[in-house]
């Protein structure tokens, strides 16, 4: 639910800069980011969430901290291309590259409530990691879990 507010909230974004170069320059530096990390490094509790998801779903593939492994691209660098929507795209529908010469399967995991009820999170700590804001390994610290990210959890997993 949280993704699909998002979404529109990002597709109205768009079609308002629409039309506008200059407002679309703007955007790109003025857009906000799903992130935050204070100046001693603490991270928003979503990127901490975003870490545990990728770390304990995503890495077998796309290596540890998002860097990349000789079969799956790393996503610190396609995070820097990839808007909210492919990226979203691509995890709920998954992606099939396959032809003589490659072989690559990004499993759809749409139906997978590990990775949906975190999807934002992982998107936050990938665009975290891609930005160069958060370093490899473990974030040494990290606000507190607000009650409406606790409570968006557990009606997303039907706690
Ligand atoms: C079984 C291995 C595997 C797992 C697990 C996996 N991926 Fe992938 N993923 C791939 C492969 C392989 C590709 C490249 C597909 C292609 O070449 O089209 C890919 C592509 C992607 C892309 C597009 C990258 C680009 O540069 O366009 C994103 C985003 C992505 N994965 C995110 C994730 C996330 C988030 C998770 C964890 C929830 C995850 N993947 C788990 C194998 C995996």
């Amino acid at each position: 639910m949280r993704s699909a507010c998002r979404s529109l909230f990002f597709l109205a974004v768009a079609v308002t800069l629409a039309g506008s170069v200059q407002a679309q320059e703007t955007a790109s530096t003025t857009e906000e980011k799903p992130y935050h990390v204070a100046e001693d490094g603490t991270v928003s509790w979503p990127v901490f969430s975003g870490f545990r998801r990728y770390n304990s779903v995503c890495h077998t593939c796309h290596g540890p901290d998002g860097v990349g492994s000789t079969f799956a691209p790393a996503l610190v660098d396609s995070m820097k291309r990839l808007s909210y929507e492919q990226y979203m795209d691509v995890v709920v529908n998954g992606r099939k590259n396959v032809n003589t010469a490659v072989q690559r399967t990004m499993p759809s995991f749409g139906l997978d409530p590990n990775v949906m009820c975190y999807i934002d999170d992982i998107y936050a700590y990938l665009k975290a990691r891609s930005d160069g804001v958060v370093p490899r390994g473990r974030p040494a610290k990290k606000e507190d879990k607000p009650a409406e990210w606790a409570e968006a959890e557990a009606a997303c997993m039907g706690l």
